[in-house]
């Protein structure tokens, strides 16, 4: 029987099966809400109704609340009081979970009588990730079946579990095979329904707590939390929850959440969150463009960047052939990736089995003519035009022709590396941060000829390899290296004028940032990009390099490090600051923290919107996306752009037009700001 648009009632002999499909992931919508309300009432009033199965078509068990609904008015019946009826139901309700139970999913699984998944599916409270906590009973429930210390992890990593992991803590009865989820649900329903024993209600179950948990949990993870205020309160509704009678846990988690769903940081993640799923959608792209198979994939370079491209590849089962020039580069190269794979064994992150597996993904060559049978061949070699223009000469005489050619640059210009190929339709720029396993940013660079199957093909692989794809223009930078490069200009400059490295460094890090400018730099290395033949003392940064001040890996830089690699101002980079403010920039004066933040920050969005204008970013999220993942934007702050939007736009302008009458073109502004202004929109609306 149909109740509406989404949700069937079902009978299968004295069961019922109430089955929910909401393309695409059955959030758990206003629609969803009344269909399974309506359903479990008619189930109830049926006597030949023993027990009810709860289960979704499509791909996933429900996905959580629907985000799409926050901040609306709430339409009856909302997920609580559906939670109600569930939990109240006179006869067992059995969830049947395949693809994900998330959040508001998982928190109405968990007022279920009973709980079977198949062995792929997963089970989380994410909501910390869009800047919430669970709220709908989630941070009351799990924590009476998982215990508190396990829940509290779950609840402030967002992170998934398997459902193996799930059965072992108890989340899950049972486990049904693969495929035969609905018959193995009926027959569980039937068995509890059999049984007759009271029905089981996770709120009935005892809180156990011990001793002093939530002061260490606390303690452990203080910088990870850093900022963020969801964290804090999840752990502090758990807290809570022990001294109150259930009902009223439940409503102090509900005003913690409400508190966070009004919030600043929810909105920007949640922002975040929509931003990463438009990245995928791409202007020239549509659904016809084909995409290429990519079987076999060649690294060129196998120094720590081409290993960690390689390493991407491998994760998936793509066979990677990795080429270097000496075997003895290649050797320490593949050295190291297995390192990596093994010290993610000995966390619990991988099996021995896996290590085995990826490795057996990885082929070392010292010659470039073994990547002739490969889809795509990616080069991390030295960061120069002539190097790489030679590299791609002799690449397009070995690779297939249908291959795809792409370069790691940070910098240079992909047409110009292009045009050495007879192929520059299959070039582009696959730009990977390091370290290139961790990162999950991507920039694929589309370059003048670059063919639109080709782009699609790096878009769908980026989403293969886990990685968030976002297509930009190719110009010097791209988007973080030339928004970078307005930063270190202002960085630089505030410390010429009167500031210190580090500064510079606590303003940026008190915005949110992991690390500041400066410290960066140091872990970066200040040789990266420097050239000891042209080096004269033009910059703060040449006069350290050419003491052999390269940052951590030489001890020092800007800042001294021990041997834990724990910073400590260096008076020697103080000293040639002053020694470089004599000669550069006058008397020196007292730089507000203030100005700071703003020069700092307003140089990398007015910049920003110059490559909106320029078109070298689609949107302005794709530019967040961009500084929150390969730069340690805090998220909860949702990147440049949307953060330029929450200050105001005509503040922005106002702010810029000042510092450009005061220090000149680099601060000259952006027409697009201008024009926004002018039309009371802001870069949101583009
Ligand atoms: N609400 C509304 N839309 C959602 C959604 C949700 N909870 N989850 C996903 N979507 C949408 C996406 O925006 C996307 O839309 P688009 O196609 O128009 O861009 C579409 O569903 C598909 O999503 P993905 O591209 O992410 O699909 P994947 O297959 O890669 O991933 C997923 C599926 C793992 C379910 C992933 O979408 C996801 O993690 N979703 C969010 C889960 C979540 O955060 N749940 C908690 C919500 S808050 C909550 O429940 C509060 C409660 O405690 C009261």
């Amino acid at each position: 029987m149909r109740i509406n648009d989404c949700t069937t009632l079902e009978r299968d002999g004295g069961i019922a099966i109430i089955t929910v499909d909401s393309p695409p992931v059955n959030s758990l919508s206003v629609a969803v809400r009344k269909g399974v309300a309506e359903a479990m009432m008619q189930a109830a009033g049926d006597s030949a109704v023993a027990a009810v199965v709860l289960i979704c078509g499509g791909r996933t068990f429900f996905a959580g609340a629907d985000i799409t609904e926050f901040g609306k008015p709430v339409i009856e019946p909302d997920l609580r009081a559906l939670q109600q009826i569930v939990e109240d139901m006179p006869k067992p309700v059995i969830a049947a979970i395949h693809g994900a139970a998330l959040g508001g999913g998982l928190e109405l699984a968990l007022v279920a009588h009973g709980r079977i998944a198949v062995p792929s599916a997963q089970c989380g409270l994410p909501e910390v990730r869009l800047g919430l906590m669970p709220g709908a009973g989630g941070t009351q429930r799990l924590p009476r079946v998982v215990g508190a210390a396990r829940a509290l992890e779950m609840m402030t990593s967002g992170d998934p579990i398997s459902a193996a992991e799930a059965a072992r803590l108890g989340l899950l009865d049972r486990i049904a095979d693969e495929g035969a989820l609905r018959d193995e649900a009926v027959a569980f329903a039937r068995a509890v329904a059999a049984d007759g024993a009271p029905l089981a209600r996770i709120r009935d179950r005892p809180l156990v707590v011990e001793q002093g948990l939530f002061d260490a949990f606390r303690e452990a993870n203080g910088r990870k939390f850093r900022g963020l205020m969801a964290p804090e309160s999840i752990i502090r509704s758990v807290e809570q929850g022990i001294a109150l009678p259930f009902p009223q846990a439940l409503e102090n988690e509900r005003a913690l959440f409400c508190a966070l769903l009004e919030g600043a940081q929810s909105a920007a993640l949640r922002h975040v969150f929509f931003a990463q799923r438009q990245a995928a959608k791409v202007d020239a792209i549509s659904a016809d463009t084909p995409i290429r198979p990519i079987i076999r994939v060649g690294v060129v370079g196998a120094g720590t960047m081409g290993g960690g491209i390689a390493m991407n590849f491998a994760n998936v089962g793509l066979p990677v052939t990795i080429v270097e020039t000496r075997q003895e580069a290649l050797d320490r190269g593949l050295r190291i990736i297995r390192r990596n794979y093994e010290n993610s064994a000995k966390k619990g992150k991988l099996t021995a089995e896996q290590v085995a597996q990826r490795m057996a993904c990885l082929t070392g060559s010292l010659a470039l003519e073994d990547l002739a049978d490969c889809d795509l061949v990616i080069e991390a070699v030295f960061e120069q035009l002539d190097v790489k223009q030679e590299l791609f000469r002799r690449l397009d005489l070995i690779a297939k022709p249908s291959a795809i050619v792409a370069t790691n640059t940070s910098y240079l210009d992909i047409d110009r590396i292009a045009e050495v190929t007879g192929r520059p339709e299959n070039v582009l720029g696959l730009h990977f941060f390091s370290p290139a396993n961790v990162m999950r940013l991507l920039e694929i660079v589309k370059a003048a000829k670059t063919d639109l199957s080709v782009l699609a093909t790096a878009v769908a692989l980026a989403k293969k390899i886990g990685k968030i794809g976002v297509v930009v223009g190719n110009c010097y930078g791209f988007v973080g290296n030339r928004m970078l490069a307005a930063r270190h200009a202002q960085a630089e400059a505030v410390v010429t004028e009167g500031a210190l490295p580090w500064d510079v460094d606590r303003v940026i890090r008190d915005f949110g940032f992991a690390m500041g400018p400066f410290e960066m730099r140091d872990l970066v290395g200040l040789d990266v990009g420097w050239n000891r033949a042209t080096s004269s003392g033009a910059t703060v940064r040449e006069m350290l390099n050419e003491m052999g001040r390269h940052g951590q890996k030489t001890g020092g830089g800007y800042y001294d490090y021990d041997e834990k690699r724990q910073p400590t101002p260096s008076p020697i980079a103080e000293q040639a600051v002053l020694d470089f403010s004599e000669r550069h920039g006058g008397q020196r004066r007292i730089v507000s923290d203030e100005e700071i933040r703003d020069r700092v920050l307003l140089a990398m969005v007015n910049e920003g919107a110059k490559i909106l204008d320029e078109g070298i970013a689609q949107r302005s999220s794709d530019i967040d996306l961009v500084w929150i993942n390969g730069y340690g934007w805090p998220a909860y702050r949702g990147g440049p752009m949307y953060w330029a939007d929450t200050v105001g736009l005509p503040v922005i302008r106002d702010k810029l037009k000042a510092l450009h009458a005061t220090h000149g073109e680099v601060f000259r502004l952006s027409p697009l700001i201008e024009r926004l202004v002018a039309q009371g929109k802001d870069f949101a609306s583009l």
